[in-house]
C-alpha cells in the first residue's frame, strides 16, 4: 500500500478548487448542479467523517441529495466492526451496479472496511462499478483522488496504512445546527482481542486542546447548544501529548464557553476512568448526567481473554463510585454475547453485572469473528443456537430493567432539547433529556434546537412519551 509524503502533495483546498472550477463550467453550460449522496454505516466517528466528506463535496460545488433522488456521486462510508455490517454494505453497493453502468454515477467507498486489504481486493475484482476507494487515514485526499478519476477515467484506489498527523481545518457540512460531534482523539491503543478498530483506525492521536476549543467556540457562536466529544477511548485523551488528566481539563475549559448548554462524550474505557474525570463530571454543570461505559462481559476469564484489563469486581466498584458521586447518573453499556468458549457460568456473570448495575440502556451484540484479530483464531465451542438463546435472555432482562427504571419519570417534567419530528411517530416531536433518554411528545409550534419542558405521561424501555412541550426561558 501507498504511504504518501504529505510534502509532495497539494493541500486539499487546491484540489477542491480544481474540481469547483470544473463543476462551475458544467453548471454554466447545462444549467444543472451536480449532486452527491452519502450512505453512512457504523459509529459516530463515521458520522463525523461523513460531515467532512460532505463539506469537501459541497466546497467542490456538489449539492447534497437524500433518499431516492439521483446523485452523480454516491459515497459509502463503511464499517467493519461486525460481519453483518459488512454484508449489508456489500449488498447496498452491489445493488447499484446496473444503475451506475447506465447513468455513469461515480461510486466511492471509504471508511474502516477499506483499511482491510482483502476487502479492497474484493471491491477491485467483484465490484467494478466502484471507482474510488480511500481509507480512514486519507479522507483529506478525497478531492485529489476525485480529480484523478474525473480527468483520467481510471479507477483510483489509495488507502494509507497510517497517518501520524491530524489534519485540521478541513471543510465540514454539519448534519445539525443545534448539536455537533467533535472528534478529540483518533484511533485506539487498547487492542481488545475481538476488535478490529485499532487495526483500521490506527494508534491514538489526540487533537490539540486549543484546536478543539476553537472549534467549539465557533460552533457556539453559530447557535450550537450541545456537543458530544468523540473518541474510541476519550479517557486517554492527551496521553500521547504527554499530559495527564487532560480530558478532565478539557471538560473544565468547555464549561467556560458561552452558548454551549450540554456536553456529552463517548466512549469511556473502564480501565481509564479516573477520579479526576468523575470530579469534573460532578463539577461541570454542562456535562450531562449520562455515562456510556462498555463492560463487554461479566466473567473475569472472558474479560482476560478479551484483553479488557479490568475485572468484574473493578467494574462494579467503579460504578458504585460514580453513582455515589453523581446520584442521578444514567448508565449505558456495550455487551458482547458468545465470545469464543463462553460457558453458561461465564454468561451468568454477564447477567449478574446487568442486574447489579441497572443500566438505563445497553447495546448488545453477538460476537462476530473479525479477520486479523487475535480472538478470530480462538475456537468457537459454543453452539450458535445457545448463543442466540443467551442473547434473548440478556435482551429480555435488560428490557425489564430499563422499563422499571424509566417508570419513575411518569408524571415528572423533564428538559428536552428538540431534535425534530419523531422517528417512531411523525406526528410527535422528539428530543433527548440531559440523561440521554429519548422523549417523543405532542406539542404545537416547537422547533428543532429549542429547550422545552415536557411532562411525561408514559415511560417504556426505549423512549418516554410526553405532552405539552413548553419553551424554556
Ligand atoms: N463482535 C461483536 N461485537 C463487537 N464489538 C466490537 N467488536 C465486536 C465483535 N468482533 C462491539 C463492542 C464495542 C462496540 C462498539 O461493538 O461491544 O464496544
Ligand atoms: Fe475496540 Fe477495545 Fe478500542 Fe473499544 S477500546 S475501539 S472495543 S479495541
Amino acid at each position: 500500500m501507498k504511504i504518501k509524503n504529505s510534502e509532495n502533495s497539494l493541500v486539499t483546498s487546491e484540489w477542491v478548487e480544481y474540481i469547483r472550477n470544473i463543476n462551475t463550467e458544467y453548471a454554466l453550460s447545462t444549467g444543472r448542479t451536480k449532486k452527491f449522496k452519502l450512505d453512512v454505516f457504523g459509529c459516530q466517528m463515521n458520522e463525523r467523517d461523513s460531515e467532512t466528506i460532505a463539506g469537501m463535496l459541497t466546497d467542490m460545488g456538489y449539492e447534497e441529495v437524500f433518499g431516492d433522488d439521483y446523485a452523480d456521486i454516491i459515497v459509502f462510508v463503511t464499517c467493519c466492526v461486525r460481519e453483518n455490517a459488512e454484508e449489508k454494505i456489500y449488498g447496498h453497493i452491489g445493488a447499484l451496479s446496473k444503475e451506475c453502468e447506465e447513468k455513469g454515477t461515480i461510486i466511492v467507498a471509504c471508511g474502516c472496511m477499506m483499511q482491510q486489504p482483502h476487502v479492497v481486493e474484493k471491491i477491485k475484482n467483484s465490484y467494478r462499478h466502484v471507482k474510488i476507494v480511500f481509507g480512514t487515514h486519507n479522507v483529506h485526499t478525497f478531492p485529489e483522488l476525485l480529480y484523478r478519476y474525473i480527468t483520467q477515467k481510471k479507477r483510483v484506489f489509495e488507502v494509507w496504512e497510517k497517518e501520524d498527523r491530524i489534519i485540521e481545518d478541513l471543510p465540514v457540512k454539519r448534519t445539525e445546527k443545534h448539536k455537533a460531534w467533535i472528534s478529540i482523539i483518533l484511533g485506539c491503543n487498547n487492542f481488545c482481542t475481538y476488535c478490529i478498530v485499532p487495526h483500521v483506525r490506527g494508534r491514538e492521536r489526540s487533537r490539540k486542546m486549543e484546536d478543539i476549543l476553537a472549534e467549539i467556540r465557533e460552533l457556539a457562536q453559530d447557535g450550537c447548544k450541545e456537543i458530544t466529544l468523540l473518541g474510541q477511548n476519550v479517557n486517554s485523551y492527551g496521553n500521547d501529548l504527554g499530559e495527564k488528566d487532560l480530558f478532565a481539563k478539557l471538560l473544565y475549559a468547555i464549561e467556560e464557553i458561552d452558548g454551549i448548554k450540554r456536553v456529552r462524550f463517548t466512549t469511556s474505557h473502564p480501565k481509564d476512568l479516573s477520579d479526576s474525570l468523575i470530579d469534573a463530571m460532578k463539577n461541570c454543570k454542562k456535562v450531562c448526567n449520562h455515562l456510556h461505559l462498555p463492560f463487554q462481559a461479566g466473567s473475569n476469564r472472558i474479560l482476560k481473554l478479551m484483553n479488557r484489563k479490568y475485572t468484574k469486581e473493578h467494574y462494579l466498584a467503579l460504578v458504585e463510585k460514580i453513582k455515589a458521586a453523581i446520584p442521578d447518573i444514567a448508565l449505558s453499556t456495550d455487551i458482547i454475547v458468545g465470545f469464543p468458549g463462553e460457558t453458561e457460568e461465564d454468561f451468568e456473570e454477564t447477567l449478574d453485572v446487568v442486574r447489579k448495575v441497572q443500566f438505563d440502556s445497553a447495546f448488545m451484540f453477538i460476537y462476530s469473528p473479525r479477520k486479523g484479530t487475535p480472538a478470530a483464531k480462538l475456537e468457537q465451542t459454543t453452539p450458535s443456537e445457545v448463543i442466540g438463546q443467551r442473547f434473548k435472555r440478556l435482551a429480555d432482562l435488560q428490557t425489564e430493567i430499563a422499563t422499571s427504571l424509566a417508570k419513575r419519570f411518569e408524571g415528572k417534567t423533564v428538559e428536552v432539547l428538540v431534535d425534530g419530528p419523531s422517528k417512531q411517530n411523525p406526528e410527535m416531536m422528539s428530543g433527548r433529556t440531559r440523561d440521554n433518554r429519548l422523549v417523543n411528545f405532542k406539542a404545537e409550534g416547537v422547533e428543532k434546537g429549542a429547550f422545552v419542558d415536557v411532562e411525561i405521561i408514559r415511560a417504556g424501555a426505549f423512549w418516554l412519551e410526553g405532552r405539552g412541550g413548553k419553551k424554556r426561558g
